[in-house]
């Protein structure tokens, strides 16, 4: 069959909401410590402990909002032990993640100023499973309080007088699971007393997110909303967000899988569309007077353990397998993109789906931040209606056989600027497609592209600019066509 994707420029009411291209930072292995963190006395160059290699670097991609301080270890957080003197902070140890010593160097303020920085919303998990209904009402008040409070006063001595005004906070983390092992009726009871406490102070309005389901799992939804009811609107139990985890996970290793596992992990990524459709009508039936924003504030590959690296701190590198798993995400958020509130990919740092990957003073920016670089023109563009006919490729898993189509994609228009990113996930073909723009025409455009050699491509300290976007000016033709290369994430942009 003979390519097309046709771009309708009809609709655009919908806006791809900037928090869809979202991050992720936990203390886990060498994301905090190392990759975001090496503190004020390094020779590392930094600005107030954070280093700036790689600020500079995720400032580039324009980051909406970074949640922090987990995953599992928000829920053995406790966030008084992060302020004031830093030679004074306690030491615990990080139950989750290979008991490492965490020594609180990085807390509060020290993460309000990386978001700073990187010109990010800060997203703040809070301990529902082993924290107090009064330490998470007390954060919310030490960051946003305005007033004279004793708690307001900390901060302010701490270094802000003027309140951080979060705006994200979760009540708790994965509570089906390391966060409390509660089941959905519980932890509706227990999100309804901890919700009740968190209050707006002055003009922060928060905006609290639940636990959502491991995946696609129905029943923690159903169950969970079935307990929490519809809250008498005087009871101040508010719930805004809904935030499921979806790790499409591997297929064969980080840097070796044979051509049917890169499908295999390419078609695993692609279920994320069957969660928003299905998460969001489920929300919509369950909960019909409130809009509940759905929210996926994890995501991405998980690859076994990297050999010669702590198995628990979930170092892997990043090909352009890794590559085109965020770009066809990217595309399905965009596509879908009037269903959801945000999504973190996980994690920003060192840790699973990396943007970047750190060594010593070195750092080299993997293939999934250059898909973050290239598609950053979506955010807060409005959403145009794209139709994609191509073939399906076939492949097996193990004694069965499944597809995927061969190219993906999704449009959108900002300024005058018809943006359209193509995925093509044909390990070794590339695939010449008609474009058919409809309600302009077309004619020159900026083609930028991330494709390689070889499917297990990646950068390397050695090699770190292997896997690159190139970017070049073509003229379409008449009727335009364009031949994505094999195994790539293409963007393409048109003046309108
Ligand atoms: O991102 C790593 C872990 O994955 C998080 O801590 C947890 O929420 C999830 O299971």
């Amino acid at each position: 069959m003979p390519a097309k994707i046709t771009v309708s420029l009809q609709d655009l009411s919908v806006e791809i909401r900037r928090e869809l291209y979202g991050h992720f930072a936990e203390h886990l292995g060498a994301c905090v410590d190392e990759g975001l963190w090496v503190g004020p006395n390094s020779k590392i160059p930094n600005t107030d402990g954070v280093r700036t290699d790689v600020v500079e670097a995720l400032r580039k991609i324009n980051p909406p909002v970074l949640r922090w301080p987990g995953g599992c270890y928000a829920d053995d957080y406790h966030w008084t032990d992060g302020i004031g003197p830093r030679e004074s902070r306690p030491r615990r140890v990080n139950i989750w993640w290979g008991q490492n010593i965490e020594c609180n160097q990085f807390g509060t303020h020290e993460f309000m100023r990386l978001c700073e920085l990187i010109g990010a919303q800060p997203y703040l998990a809070g301990n529902l499973g082993s924290g107090t209904v009064r330490e998470m009402r007390d954060w919310a008040e030490y960051c946003n309080f305005a007033g004279d409070s004793t708690l307001a006063r900390q901060r302010s001595e701490n270094g802000s007088p003027y309140p951080f005004d979060v705006k994200y906070w979760g009540v708790g983390n994965e509570n089906w699971g390391c966060g409390g092992n509660f089941n959905p009726e519980d932890y509706a009871i227990e999100y309804r007393r901890y919700a009740t406490y968190l209050r707006d102070y002055g003009n922060s309005k928060l905006f609290l997110i639940a636990c959502g389901p491991n995946g696609n799992n129905h029943e923690w939804t159903r169950r969970f909303f079935t307990k929490y009811g519809i809250p008498d609107p005087f009871a101040n139990a508010r719930l805004h967000g809904w935030a499921a985890h979806y790790y499409c996970g591997t297929a064969g290793t980080a840097l070796q899988y044979s051509t049917d596992q890169w499908y295999e992990l390419l078609h695993k990524a692609t279920y994320i569309e069957t969660l928003i459709k299905e998460q969001r009508a489920l929300l919509d039936e369950l909960s019909p007077h409130q809009k509940i924003g759905l929210i996926i504030d994890e995501w991405g590959t998980w690859h076994p353990p990297t050999p010669g690296r702590h198995p628990q701190h979930l170092w892997q590198q990043s090909t352009m397998r890794d590559a085109l798993v965020a770009a066809l995400s990217l595309d399905i958020f965009n596509n879908h993109a009037e269903k959801l509130t945000m999504t973190n990919i996980a994690q920003t740092v060192n840790v699973l789906q990396a943007m970047i990957l750190t060594e010593g003073e070195t750092m080299l920016l993997t293939p999934t931040y250059h898909v973050y670089d290239l598609y950053q023109v979506h955010q807060g563009a409005r959403r145009a209606n794209v139709q994609i006919e191509s073939n399906e490729i076939s492949f097996a898993v193990g004694s069965e056989r499944r597809s995927i189509a061969a190219l993906h994609g999704s449009a959108s228009v900002k300024e005058n600027v018809l943006t359209l990113s193509v995925v093509n996930t044909h390990a070794s073909l590339p695939i010449e497609a008609e474009i058919v723009l409809e309600g302009a025409s077309l004619d020159e455009a900026s083609v930028a592209t991330l494709a390689a050699d070889d499917i297990t491509a990646h950068n390397t300290f050695d090699d770190p600019n292997r896997v690159a976007p190139q970017t070049h000016n073509i003229t379409l033709g008449n009727p335009p066509r364009y031949s994505f290369p094999a195994a790539s994430v293409t963007v393409i942009r048109m003046r309108l």
